[in-house]
């Protein structure tokens, strides 16, 4: 059983929120801002209940302490964001460190209602070596731990699962309760038929467990990207240049594509590309008849036929899970796949429809969608994790009996 933020009594306690704001930067900007956004319903409810808010988080992979990586940034960022009303500031205190005699003082002169952020977690590297000492520093902050940091609980990290045994009381936070309701209750275990997963982007290599958790659940599993090519090319189709995944993945794919015909599953693959010799879009960009594609030529995008094939199994779908880019979309003359999928889920209002993060969520981000969908997860490696059926380290944690 998970206890949720709301079944705590929070009056006057030190609440240590692990939150996950390893946000993109652009030298001293944050260019996405939609985990610090996604945070904001926990941090304003602990605030709400009297809390003193202690907030925690990695950022970037430093190896060392690392100015360009300091969470002063997210701070600012924070700072604007958590006033409900737009122009206000809520002022947030930043730490130097995450550990140490000063994070301590700062802490314990924190009043119900201010909010302290610690300096990134991965300063110390027994945060990802999971260090007890170091776990029962961060421990020592806190009255109760609250984990909303969904897109780290696949690690098992001081902060995530180390420390937790260390606090009286755990719980979760709100994005942490959305995430598991919509990628593990909604589309899981209780997803409504007809259910249809869309997987694409580079590799079957990073998709392989998720193909496996998926097939017997899904009703049709839509495969396109790079990925793709990998799956006609052990077909014995012609996939010119394009990227395939050599040697004993050809023979993966063909061990998937025998177990989606065991399983009586559709695995649909492109049967039409938009090709180019050049991957930037320079040169001629064609559209194939059929699954080949030309010697000379990479296939770079599913082709119209397949975007209306994929369009109308989602159409009819009650669940629609997606993870992974449909073509080399950051290139314009490659993105119409990704945008047809993006759009044909965003109009489906009977459906479920959720975005397994990573690139697609940065795709439908980029192309409008994102409010269209019932969820787009805040997790990359964590939601494909998830989605293979596991069980998350920052998960785990949280149960009690
Ligand atoms: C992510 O962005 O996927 C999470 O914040 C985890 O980051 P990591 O892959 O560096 O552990």
């Amino acid at each position: 059983m998970i206890r949720y933020i709301d079944d705590l009594q929070l009056t006057g306690k030190r609440v240590f929120i692990r939150v996950d704001f390893n946000v993109p930067l652009e030298g001293r900007r944050v260019t996405d801002d939609t985990r610090i956004r996604e945070a904001l319903p926990t941090i304003r409810r602990a605030l709400e209940m009297g809390g003193k808010v202690i907030l925690a988080s990695h950022l970037g992979r430093p190896k060392g302490p690392d100015p360009k990586l300091s969470t002063v940034l997210v701070a600012e960022k924070l700072a604007e964001l958590l006033p409900r009303k737009p122009g206000d500031k809520h002022e947030v205190i930043h730490a130097d460190d995450c550990v140490g005699d000063n994070v301590k003082k700062q802490v314990n002169d924190l009043k119900a209602g201010q909010v302290l952020l610690l300096e990134n977690l991965r300063f110390h590297k027994e945060e990802e070596a999971n260090d007890e000492a170091f776990s029962r520093e961060l421990a020592a902050l806190a009255d109760v731990y609250v984990n909303d940091a969904f897109g780290t609980a696949h690690r098992a990290h001081a902060s995530t699962a180390g420390m937790v045994p260390f606090v009286k009381e755990k719980a979760a936070g709100f994005l942490m309760r959305k995430e598991i309701e919509y990628l593990g209750d909604k589309v899981l275990r209780n997803p409504q038929k007809p259910f249809v997963a869309i997987l694409g982007g580079s590799k079957v290599s990073d998709k392989i467990k998720v193909i496996e958790s998926l097939l017997p659940k899904v009703d049709a599993l839509l495969v396109g990207g790079a990925m793709a090519y990998t799956f006609l090319k052990a077909q014995g189709i012609e996939v010119g240049k394009s990227r395939v995944e050599e040697g004993d993945k050809l023979a993966l794919a063909a061990k998937l594509l025998d177990t989606a015909k065991r399983l009586k599953t559709p695995l649909v693959l492109p049967i039409d590309h938009i090709v180019c010799a050049d991957l930037e879009g320079k040169g001629p960009v064609k559209e194939t008849p059929d699954q080949v594609v030309p010697a000379d030529m990479m296939g770079l995008d599913i082709g119209p036929k397949t975007r209306a094939m994929f369009t109308q199994r989602i159409r009819d779908a009650k669940t629609v899970v997606w993870n992974g880019p449909m073509g080399l979309f950051e290139v314009a003359k490659f993105a119409e796949g990704t945008r047809s999928v993006a759009a044909a889920m965003s109009i489906n209002k009977d459906a479920i429809t959720v975005i397994g993060g990573g690139d697609s969520a940065a795709a439908v981000e980029q192309m409008g969608y994102a409010d269209k969908m019932s969820h787009v997860s805040t997790g990359g490696g964590a939601s494909l994790e998830f989605l293979e059926g596991r069980e998350l380290p920052g998960i785990k944690a949280l149960e009690t009996k």
